[in-house]
């Protein structure tokens, strides 16, 4: 058994307000805890998208009633609420800009709707920017010119990894994080496994595997793991227009441990980016009392039909993994053992009171 700290997920779509059928907070943390995850930063793209004080209550409201881990939710950057968005930073895990087309209605095109955001929003949280590619190059720049700090979404290209690296190197203010279906899953990769192409949209797209090859050898660039937990229901992957994204908190850590049951990675770098690393990044609170117990030997096959996620599949269906978890504790007490959840709806707390 090893025993790990209260993992964190500064990358989630816990879908409430507006899209409950997808997940809620209660689901959500749910899966979190099963996963091993007792923090979440929740991502803004609900419906509506949360983007001022009272979009941010009814967010935050839902989850003080229905969170079973530690939250915190992102504010999303639109065309004309930098003000707003800065004056709820302390309430906020941090400022969200969509800098691509995604999922949900969030995005700002005009590079001279980025500026007002980088010039007021507080220093001593990142703007977490979901920009590919040439878009990550510009977040950077706009990241220098302010000097403020940028923390790039779930990078997918060696392009990115290595310009990350780089500037990096220069001390530029930038951090960054990559999905689990990034590390293990290539663009040509899922078809054998009969799941149907709507299942395997995802945003950035899966990528070739020199570009998976590129994002393990430079593990020391990557700041995070972070799930880009994105549920869709089976109906809607399976659909005529099937929106982008993948489930991920319950499959992350199994998948990580299986990796370093292998030799790919290290149990540190797994703590070093699902623990210190997102705590420093984004100045989040200690857990007292908090802990995972893991059963590294323990080998099986993921399925969707045991998880806790309300939409009902997983990319990683039949995948055979080595590690899993048996109990959490948060704060004093034993939230999931063996199956099952033992905390109520409520016991999550929001980290930024
Ligand atoms: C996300 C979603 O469904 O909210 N989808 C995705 O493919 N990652 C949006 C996002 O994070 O870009
Ligand atoms: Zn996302």
């Amino acid at each position: 058994m090893i025993k790990l700290p209260g993992l964190i997920d500064p990358h989630v779509h816990l879908r409430e307000p507006g899209a409950t059928h997808k997940e809620d907070f209660d689901s959500g943390t749910s899966a979190a805890l099963a996963g091993g995850i007792t923090m979440v930063l929740a991502m803004p793209n609900t419906k509506p998208p949360i983007f001022d004080a009272d979009t941010l209550d009814l967010a935050l409201n839902a989850a003080k009633q229905k969170a079973r881990c530690d939250y915190g939710q992102f504010v999303g950057a639109g065309p004309d609420n930098a003000s707003m968005a800065a004056s709820l930073a302390d309430k906020a895990a941090g400022l969200k800009m969509y800098l691509d087309s995604t999922f949900g209605e969030l995005r700002l095109d005009d590079m001279t709707l980025w500026q007002p955001h980088f010039e007021k929003y507080p220093k001593k949280y990142p703007i977490v920017a979901h920009s590919e590619s040439r878009s990550m190059a510009a977040a950077i720049l706009f990241s220098a010119i302010y000097d403020h700090p940028v923390h790039i979404a779930h990078i997918s290209l060696r392009e990115e990894v290595l310009l990350i690296k780089a500037a990096k190197e220069k001390g530029l203010k930038v951090t960054c994080e990559v999905g689990p279906h990034h590390l293990f899953m290539t663009s040509s990769s899922p078809s054998g496994r009969g799941q149907s192409e709507g299942r395997m949209e995802v945003r950035p797209r899966l990528a070739t595997q020199k570009d998976v090859d590129a994002l393990w050898e430079n593990l020391d660039v990557i700041d995070c793991f972070a799930t880009d937990h994105a549920p869709h229901t089976v109906a809607e992957k399976d659909s005529a227009t099937p929106p982008p994204g993948f489930p991920g908190l319950e499959t992350i850590l199994p998948l990580l441990l299986t990796a370093v049951s292998e030799g790919k990675l290290t149990l540190d770098q797994v703590i070093e980016k699902m623990y210190t690393n997102p705590k420093k990044i984004f100045n989040l609170p200690d857990q007292p009392e908090t802990w995972v117990e893991v059963d590294e030997n323990a080998v099986y096959e993921i399925k969707a039909e045991e998880q806790f996620t309300r939409c009902g599949w997983t990319p990683f269906e039949g995948w055979q993994v080595k590690g899993k978890v048996r109990k959490v504790v948060l704060r004093g007490k034993t939230a999931f053992e063996d199956g099952k959840i033992l905390v109520e709806a409520g016991y999550g707390k929001n980290i930024r009171e």
